[in-house]
């Protein structure tokens, strides 16, 4: 792994340093074309020191295995690299002290697409509120540090288990977001 994108040891959010076991950083290809952003480790990540390896990384792996692609293809990582208490959400100061990592994290990956997982990092990195079930499978141009960079809107993985319905909406936009990929027939426009 890439050891520029490895966060070793960060004391900043007191309240994450109590509830974390360790921090989890981003996996996957340092060149990915993919790069899916969640919110923060739940307590299967702390354990593992991976994200989305609980039951949302099942959900993330079928969806993906469904659109041709297998996870050790794309890069995974979240707003907030430990794990808060009791699952509760991070705080704007948490995801404003782990931000300086998401953005060295997508400047050195340079991804063709950002994927963000559910509302919170839908908002982190957009800037703004979103509806995430009705902006669902949308691309924005986004400014991400100085770079302009396109990011597609998702549902989080976990929201298909609560909600059957948004099963569709999740599996389509990874369906998007694959054509972003080699072999994709968004990155076969690219050869023309
Ligand atoms: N949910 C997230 O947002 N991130 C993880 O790593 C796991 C579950």
């Amino acid at each position: 792994m890439d050891e520029k994108l490895r966060v070793t040891d960060c004391e900043r959010c007191g309240d994450l340093v109590d509830s974390r076991s360790r921090i989890v950083n981003g996996v996957g290809p340092a060149d990915a074309d993919l790069l899916f952003v969640g919110e923060a480790p739940g307590a299967q990540e702390d354990e593992e020191g991976e994200p989305f390896v609980g039951r949302s990384g099942d959900v993330l792996d079928d969806a993906l295995r469904d659109a041709g692609l297998v996870r050790a293809d794309v890069r995974i990582t979240n707003c907030v690299r430990c794990r808060p208490p009791e699952n509760r959400d991070p705080t704007s100061e948490e995801l404003d002290n782990c931000r300086g990592y998401l953005e060295t994290e997508i400047d050195r990956v340079d991804p063709e697409v950002i994927v963000t997982l559910g509302k919170v990092p839908s908002e982190h990195l957009l800037g703004r509120d979103v509806a995430v079930t009705g902006e669902a499978g949308e691309l924005f141009d986004v400014r991400i540090a100085g770079e302009t960079r396109r990011v597609l809107v998702s549902v989080h993985p976990a929201a298909t288990l609560y909600d059957r319905s948004q099963e569709a909406t999740f599996e389509a936009t990874i369906e998007r977001a694959a054509e972003f990929t080699d072999g994709g027939d968004q990155a076969r426009l690219g050869e023309f």
